[in-house]
């Protein structure tokens, strides 16, 4: 900053020759009602920020989770991720995640015991699946369950009350693979397999998932670590559409669990988390690694779209994709080597060569390879929005519970440019044209 600078903007309104001064705050950024006073004349409403899908509007202060775009870092409460994939599980980082800081022994294993004793649901939740088809996708299943818990804890509507918000967070934490596992079985046509609370959170999920019959299962370690690992990895991303959907429903106090549901209904698009099932259908349409060249001519000529590429905060590669890159590798091993491996592969060399990617900065994101490990998990493409929404559940409810003590937030209201019709008078429909 120049010598004697002070940390202001000075804004000069042209139209009427008005000069205003605004503070320039922390994040390189000024508070958007300080534009207010901007008008032509005094009885107007006062300047407004026009930015349509808030490309450039900061809707909160956070210290949850931190990117760098450009550098391709990403923090959960300061501690880089590829230090969490390397040394910690999922529930220790849930941990860090809702409370802020790495638990103490004592305190893991008390929230362990917590999520423990908290994974089942009750039964008439378990029989809610029976309403669905056979083939009901299982986002839409997992949203309708979600939803439904909020029918079995109406308490949960005191928000306000922090311990319990608290009990209210670890049942989601604890039930989502309960729900998820039984979405699954329903799909599969198999009956539901309970929770067993000597196993750990990602071995009982397994459990619950592809236990046949009363033969015990217990999961290959390395794909319930990687498992695990994938977790880690999604817990959190700061304010993407689907936190910020968590936020924005939070902010007019309904309870956690519909406000969760709704966030759920977000990450389900394709643009979203929904594109780890979309890559997979993208990469089992192109069918070949020959076709590769003709499939990155029609992304080109935007007939197609580059699914688990690009990303709206990282412009460099996106530092989950490397992980599970390798992950993916420790997989193939136990499992054999997903033959679309070799498409994503000759899809990222080409991409990363093209103009048409490096000038976009379009890179692989979290959504590009995980799919792969998923699918040789021996998941279908249809659980795999579930898959991301599981542990995003944790980064939701700390984005949640932060802007409900925020004494800044209030209920989100965005304001408009409205460019409609001027009044007009009614016209019966006898007279209209
Ligand atoms: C997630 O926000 C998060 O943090 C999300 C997430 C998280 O952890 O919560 O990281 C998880 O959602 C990852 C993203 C998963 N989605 C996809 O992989 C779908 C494919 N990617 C895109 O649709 C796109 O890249 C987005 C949605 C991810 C980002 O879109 P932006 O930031 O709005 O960028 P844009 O659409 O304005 O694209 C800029 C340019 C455009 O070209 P021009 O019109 O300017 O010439 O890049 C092009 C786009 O057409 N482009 C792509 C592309 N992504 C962007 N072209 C081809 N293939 C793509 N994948």
């Amino acid at each position: 900053m120049a010598e004697n600078a002070s940390n202001t903007l000075t804004i000069r309104d042209n139209r009427t020759g008005k000069e205003y001064e605004v503070d320039v705050l922390e994040g390189d950024t000024i508070r958007a009602m300080d534009l207010r006073q901007i008008k032509v004349r005094d009885e107007d409403f006062g300047m407004m920020s026009f930015d349509p899908a808030y490309t450039n509007t900061a809707s909160t202060s956070s210290t949850v989770t931190f990117i760098d775009g450009g550098k391709g870092i990403l923090r959960y409460r300061g501690y880089p991720i590829e230090q969490l994939a390397e040394r910690s599980n999922f529930l220790e980082v849930a941990y860090l995640i809702l409370k802020g800081e790495l638990p103490t022994g004592d305190e893991l294993d008390e929230f362990v015991h917590h999520v423990t004793y908290h994974t089942y649901v009750h039964e008439n939740v378990v029989h809610l699946f029976d309403s669905f088809r056979y083939d009901a996708h299982a986002m839409g299943m997992m949203i309708s369950a979600v939803s439904a818990l909020s029918t079995f804890y109406p308490e949960a509507k005191d928000v306000r009350d922090p311990s319990n918000r608290w009990i209210q967070m670890v049942r989601l934490v604890a039930k989502m693979p309960t729900l998820a596992a039984f979405a699954y079985r329903h799909h599969r046509g198999l009956p539901k397999v309970y929770p067993e609370n000597e196993l750990s959170y990602t071995a009982n999920f397994l459990n619950m998932l592809f236990r046949i019959g009363v033969k015990e299962y217990r999961p290959n370690p390395v794909l319930e670590r990687a498992l695990d690992v994938l977790f880690i990895l999604h817990a959190d991303h700061e304010q993407n559409c689907s936190a910020t959907t968590m936020r924005v429903i939070g902010s007019a106090e309904a309870d956690p669990y519909c406000s969760l549901a709704g966030a759920m209904g977000a990450l389900y698009g394709p643009l979203h988390g929904g594109a780890n099932e979309a890559v997979l259908r993208m990469l089992h349409r192109i069918g070949d690694v020959k076709n590769v060249p003709a499939f990155i001519e029609g992304v080109k000529n935007r007939e197609e779209r580059l699914m688990g590429f690009g990303h709206r905060v990282y412009k460099a590669y996106d530092p989950r994709a490397s992980i599970i890159k390798r992950t993916a590798d420790e997989v193939f091993e136990v499992t054999g080597r997903n033959p679309l491996l070799d498409i994503a592969l000759e899809l990222e060399k080409i991409a990363l060569n093209e103009d048409f990617f490096v000038s976009r900065n379009l890179y692989p994101n979290v959504d590009f390879y995980s799919g792969l490990i998923y699918q040789a998990l021996g998941f279908p493409v249809e659980m795999f929005p579930v898959l991301f929404a599981i542990p995003r559940t944790v980064g939701w409810l700390a984005q949640w519970e932060e802007m409900l003590e925020d004494k800044e937030q209030k209920i989100a209201r965005p304001r408009q440019v409205y460019v409609g019709e001027d009044a007009r008078d009614f016209v019966s429909v006898e007279d209209r044209g």
